[in-house]
Formats: structure tokens, sequence, C-alpha cells
């Protein structure tokens, strides 16, 4: 690998990267302690995934063996976050795998993967403001109040515009630039008030179930109709299978698709800067969070296809509408009231990492260093906030939420292949490092971290494949014709003498 200041894989050093926090006007607060991060990870991870894919997937890929498939993306999630652990508690700076990799690997496979979180959190943000204001319209919809027709969105019939969606995030950016702390407070009642919603289903669910809704427990597997050959697995079009919903290949389809009912453990690791103690508050925060969700998951999905037969189930609220199905209406307006508070979490920290990511970027100089001043009273990055916060809420405003769930899966899979790369690479380059959490049994985990997320991502549609690879391609452009000149690493600009690679 080559260590040419010039070239596109030189590398930024972790002292460096830990340094460039420590520049007041470009620094974060160090605020937050494991607690308030496995608050964050349950406060973004529980969200539209298990509240709202759960019924689609039931009813359209995996029957009740979406237990299963929550337990395989489970499964490739943990994986992943022993690696994710080792690196934000040996690199605790703003930016998560971006800046991991960029201490690791190269500034352009860091850059790369910058872009790829961009895409992740800002569709992630936008694909739960649109769960979320299905959620409160149902609810206003009991009071007797509706919004016109074509200010419910896309995904309404006669709907152009979500404006309820547009809405939410706007006011979460404010609550952002305000201060981080602000955030962590409003997050922690929330998350409890989604975790009780949660635990009642589950609690309350168990004496609504019917044993025989059980059987098949992994329907047979059928033939896929309509659609373009696009909208396939690739791994099955690879393959030259003819494609199929259930079945054993229908879990696996279904765990990439309920997948994004994980996302947010990574997000924990992009507020490492603002955490009191990284390198023992990060392992704790990411694990504890992964497996609380993990548990509730499947919990949920068995006691929701045991309460009405999976061909049955709402794909909208499947959660609440289980529930009057069974004829307890009370329980269903409890957890729409639940899952529209809990998504508003969800929304809010998406968009924080969002944010650090791009202030990472931004304080590099791989994208402009106007956005990466903080602000003077509230120390907050409030220019990406502002930026981002408004490009959401319009994407939000006017996109129909079922592609763009995909997208952020493929995209967050990507990273997890990366971050495990810059394990490997970083024991190799850096053994020195101090280390609070090792990753166990490098190099077999890395691999085999790799292995089961590229496996996911096969199990994504052609075309969400299609879509990664041309925002891809967009980002290569930017990096050439911006952020290869500017890059502060390129011009040696604030760097210090980086005490491993003197004399090599
Ligand atoms: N895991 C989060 C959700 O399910 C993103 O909404």
């Amino acid at each position: 690998m080559s260590r040419n200041l010039n070239g596109p894989f030189r590398t930024k050093s972790v002292e460096q990267s830990i340094l460039d926090t420590e520049e007041p006007e470009h620094a974060l607060k160090k605020s937050l302690s494991s607690w308030d991060l496995t608050v964050f990870g349950v406060g973004v991870i529980i969200g539209t995934g298990i509240f709202v894919l759960t019924g689609k997937v039931a009813k359209e890929t995996a029957g009740p063996s979406t237990a299963l498939a929550f337990v395989a993306a489970g499964i490739v999630c943990a994986l992943a976050a022993l690696c994710y652990a080792e690196f934000a508690s040996t690199v605790p700076v703003a930016g998560s795998a971006y800046t991991f990799s960029y201490a690791s690997i190269g500034e352009l496979p860091a850059w790369i993967i910058g872009w790829d979180l961009v895409l992740e959190f800002a569709l992630g943000t936008a694909v739960v403001a649109v769960g979320w204001s299905g959620y409160v319209r149902s609810l206003m919809d009991n009071a007797g109040l509706h919004l016109p027709a074509s200010l419910q969105g896309p995904d309404v019939p006669g709907g152009h515009f979500d404006l309820l969606a547009f809405v939410l995030v706007l006011v979460l950016t404010v609550i952002l630039v305000v201060g981080v702390k602000l955030s962590a407070r409003i997050t922690a009642v929330v998350v409890a008030i989604k975790v009780t919603v949660v635990l009642i289903v589950i609690i309350a669910g168990l004496f609504f179930i019917t044993k025989s809704n059980y059987t098949p427990f992994i329907p047979p597997a059928e033939p896929q109709t309509g659609g373009s050959g696009l909208d396939a697995p690739l791994v099955q079009l690879l393959f030259g299978y003819e494609p199929t919903n259930f079945g054993v290949m229908g879990i696996f389809t279904a765990a990439s698709v309920v997948f994004f009912a994980f996302i947010g453990f990574d997000v924990v690791a992009t507020a490492a800067e603002e955490t009191k103690l990284p390198q023992r508050d990060m392992p704790r925060g990411i694990l504890g969070s992964l497996i609380i969700c993990t548990v509730l998951y499947v919990a949920v999905s068995i006691v929701v296809t045991g309460m009405q037969n999976y061909k049955e189930l709402s794909v909208s609220a499947p959660l609440a509408d289980a529930f009057k199905s069974a004829g307890h209406p009370v329980f269903g307006g409890i957890i729409s009231f639940g899952a529209a508070v809990g998504l508003t979490t969800v929304c809010m920290i998406l968009l924080l990492g969002q944010t650090r990511v791009f202030f990472a970027m931004s304080r590099d100089g791989l994208l402009p260093r106007f956005f990466s001043r903080t602000h003077p009273k509230f120390r907050t990055p409030y220019r990406p906030t502002i930026l981002l916060g408004v490009v959401i809420a319009i994407v939000a405003g006017f996109t129909s939420i079922n592609e763009l769930a995909t997208l952020v899966n493929i995209g967050t899979l990507f990273a997890f292949v990366v971050v495990a790369l810059g394990v490997m690479v970083l024991r190799r380059t850096r053994p020195d490092l101090h280390r609070s959490f090792r990753t166990p049994w490098v190099p077999f985990v890395p691999i085999v971290s790799i292995a089961a997320s590229v496996w996911l991502m096969l199990n994504l549609p052609a075309e969400t494949w299609l879509r990664f690879g041309i925002w891809m391609v967009l980002g290569f452009v930017v990096y050439f014709l911006y952020g290869k000149q500017h890059s502060r690493l390129g011009r040696g600009e604030g760097m210090t003498p980086n005490p491993a690679r003197e004399g090599r």
C-alpha cells in the first residue's frame, strides 16, 4: 500500500485524526456516556424496520419464518459490530466508518465510504420520516382530523407532497443545531416510550396467539409475479434461478430487507468524538444496543405472526393492526402512538449521524471547509446540519419509501465490508495502537463478516445494485474534481509527524 501523500491511498494517521478534533474551532463537546450511547443506539435501531417492514416481509417473502430472517440479519450485524467496536475504540473521532478507513486503508476508500454513508443516513432519515408521517396520519384519522390527499405524500393515491415528513425533518434539524445534550435527553424519554410499546406487543400479544398460524413455519417457495426482472434478488439472477418468494431462499431475501431494522448501531460509532471515555463506552454502547434489539425483534415477529395469519397481516401498521384484528383496538391505538413517538428519535439520530460524517469529511478538506466550523455558542456543526436537514426534508416530502429502504441497506452493508477490511489492515499497519476492544479471532471474524454482508447484498434486487452503482460513480467524479485537490492531507496542512511512520 502506498504511503505517498499524493496518492489516493494516502492514509491519515490515527494520532492526527484525534489531534484534529482538538482544534478549538472544529471541536465537538465531549458529553456522552456509555448509557447515553446505548440509549442512542436503541433509539435509532428500533424503528420503521420492526414497526412497518415486519408485516410486509412476513406477508410477501417469509411468513412466520420472518423471525429467522431477523436472526440472520442480526448475525450479520453482530459480526460487523465486533469490527465496528474495535475501530470505534481505537479511532475515537467523528465520522464512523469514514474516519476508520481514512486511518487504515486510505483516502479514496475513505471518501467512497463517506459518500456511501451520506446515502445511508440521508435516505434512511427520509424513509423513517415518511413512515412516521403514516403513523401520525393514522392517529389523526382516529381523532377525526384529515389532511388533504395531496399533502399525504406520493405513497398515497392522489398524494404529491408529504407535509408531515417535511416538517418533522425541519424541526429535528433545529433541535440538533441547538445541541446534542438536549437531543440526548429528549431521546431518553422517547426511547422509554418506544421500548414500553414493543414490550406491550410481546407480552400482551402472547395471549392472542393461534398455534395453527405457525404452520407451515417456512411457507413453500412461490414464483415471483409481476415487475421487471430487475426486481429479483441479484443472487437469483446470477445463478439463473427462477426468482421466488418464500421457501428457504425467501428467508434470506427477507433478511436483506429487515436488515433495515438493525441500522443504527453503526451510528453510535459516529458519536465517538462526543463520548467521554470512548475506549470503554463505545464497545458497550454498540454491542449493548444491538443485543437488546435483536432479542426484541425476534420476539415481536414470533408474536405477530402467531396472532394473525401472515397472509392477512397489514403492511402499513402491522403491529397495531394485529391487535385490532384480535378485537383490541385500544392496544392498537397505544401501539400506533408509541410508534409515532419512537420514529421521531430514529429520524433525529440518523440525521445526527449524517451531519457528523459530512462534518468529518469537510474538516479533512474533502468537502468545502466552510461546513466544518462549529457554532460559537452551541459547539455543533450547524452548517452541514442545516444544509442536509433542508435537503432531506425535501427528499422526504417528495419520495416514495419502498425503493429508498433497499438502497439504504446496500449502502450500509457495503460500509460493513469496508470496516471489516479496515480492521484487518490496521492490525497489520498499526499493531502498536492501543485497542481497548479487540475483535476476536482476527482475521476469521472480519472475513466471515465480509462474506455475510456480501451475501445479504446479493439478496437485494438487481435494480438496487444499479442505483447504488450510479451513486458511487457520482462520488468518484466529485472526489476527482474536488476532494483530491483540496484534501488537507494531500496538501500537508495541519499534519503532525506520525511517530509510527518516522524512519520507515
Ligand atoms: N433501524 C432503523 C429503523 O428500523 C433505521 O427504522
